[in-house]
């Protein structure tokens, strides 16, 4: 898989046709046919918002130029092959036979997919093909991918959300993208066993160019949200590289912690006390639990934070806009535990470096940091960032510019 690239919007539709053109003429050799056509779902970073999806908080996540790429056509025997470019290998399943957990690896995220569409009306989320309820039967589907894998920029869903789409379309079938991007949640949670929120699907379907998106996961109303003027601001990604670390099983206590809380303090969720104007610490008084405290009073005042950050940016106060998201970074490193060396570092020497403020972004426990900094700076802060992992005996880090852009589509 490639490493990332600068990339801004032009650079992206040009991308797209570059990938289109290739894995064509890779569909071709692999499966000595043409494909029908070449879908794509981009990767994401979010900007502020972490472990609020689960919780019906608020998150404001955009889509990077990075994506996943898939050329596909169908089949009528009933069986699936896909192979991967960046896995370089290919695996072959009929979809009669799909149960969770029947497929692992990468491709799980393929089949959980293509399982998670056949059986969407389970749900009460019914696709309408052309003559009623589609029957989604085989396809070849050839994979390639610019989002890096496992640095926490939501490989996983672009890889759903692009297979999504063209599985779908493949059947004449015209869903919502945000019915495509709970189909692919649904993969995730029930097929691969991974117990996600909506973040990551939602933005890979709903990105746009130019734009941050403000969800509210518990109305699940996408509002579009402006960074800044780019001659003024940019965002700045450090992939830290570092290996992640009981990423499933953390991810998964944590959630289960909120729940905890939630019921312990007689709500449905943590969002309904973000909501209300008493501080954090007075809504936790009841709960006895020391460690419970700290992970719903992460919860509480992020909410309250991306709030904050979007009226911020709106009144073009990017420094303390900037502030907030590092105060977020503060929380989930000290309340919220899933802040490692690597990130703590980045964080500390990018604020060095002058940007307004930076944060790990995603699960955590690796992964991302993101910054909002003054246009401009992206060398100064590489070199610092670099230089502070070679005195701290880490690992090369890469740190790239990121441009808000396209969700999910079609790009051949
Ligand atoms: C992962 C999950 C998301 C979200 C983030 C943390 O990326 O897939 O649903 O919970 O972690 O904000």
């Amino acid at each position: 898989m490639s490493r990332i690239d600068d990339a801004s919007g032009d650079e992206v539709s040009r991308g797209d046709a570059e990938r289109a053109a290739s894995l064509d003429g890779a569909f071709r050799r692999v499966f000595a046919a043409e494909p029908a056509g070449v879908w794509a779902a981009p990767g994401r970073v979010n900007l502020i918002g972490e472990h609020t999806d689960y919780n019906d908080g608020f998150v404001m996540p955009f889509a990077l130029p990075q994506s996943t790429y898939v050329a596909a056509r169908r089949r009528a025997d009933g069986q699936v092959r896909v192979h991967s470019l960046f896995a370089e290998e290919t695996v072959e399943f009929a979809v009669d036979a799909l149960r969770p957990g029947a497929v692992d690896g990468w491709a799980g995220y393929v089949a959980g997919m293509i399982w998670s569409l056949r059986t969407a009306a389970d749900v009460g989320l019914p696709l309408e093909g052309p003559g009623g309820a589609p029957v989604l039967g085989g396809v070849d589907l050839l994979i390639d991918s610019t989002v890096p894998h496992g640095a926490g920029l939501s490989s996983s869903a672009a890889l759903e959300c692009s297979v999504g789409l063209a599985v779908a379309e493949l059947h004449g079938v015209s869903a919502e993208p945000l019915t495509l991007a709970r189909l692919a949640q649904r993969a995730e949670n029930d097929f691969v066993g991974m117990p996600c929120g909506l973040m990551d699907q939602m933005i890979s379907m709903l990105g746009e160019p130019a734009r941050a998106v403000l969800f509210d996961t518990r109305s699940l109303t996408p509002r579009p949200v402006s960074v800044g003027d780019p001659a003024e601001v940019e965002v700045l990604v450090v992939d830290t590289r570092a290996p992640h670390r009981l990423v499933d099983g953390e991810y998964a206590a944590r959630r289960s912690q909120c729940e905890q809380a939630a019921a312990q303090l007689g709500v449905a969720s943590l969002r309904a006390l973000s909501d209300l104007d008493e501080p954090a610490e007075e809504l936790l008084a009841s709960l006895d639990d020391e460690l419970l405290r700290r992970r719903a009073r992460h919860v509480i005042t992020e909410n309250r934070r991306v709030l904050e950050t979007v009226d911020l940016l709106a009144a073009g106060d990017v420094a303390a806009a900037g502030e907030r998201m590092t105060a977020s970074h503060r929380s989930l490193r000290e309340d919220y535990e899933v802040t490692v060396p690597e990130t703590d570092v980045a964080v500390d020497a990018l604020l060095d470096s002058g940007v307004h403020g930076a944060r790990i972004t995603g699960g955590g426990f690796g992964g991302c940091v993101v910054a909002l900094a003054p246009a401009g700076m992206l060398a100064r802060a590489r070199s610092a960032v670099r230089d502070r992992y070679a005195a701290a005996g880490f690992g090369e880090p890469e740190v790239f510019a990121a441009s808000p852009s396209a969700g999910a589509r079609r790009v051949a």
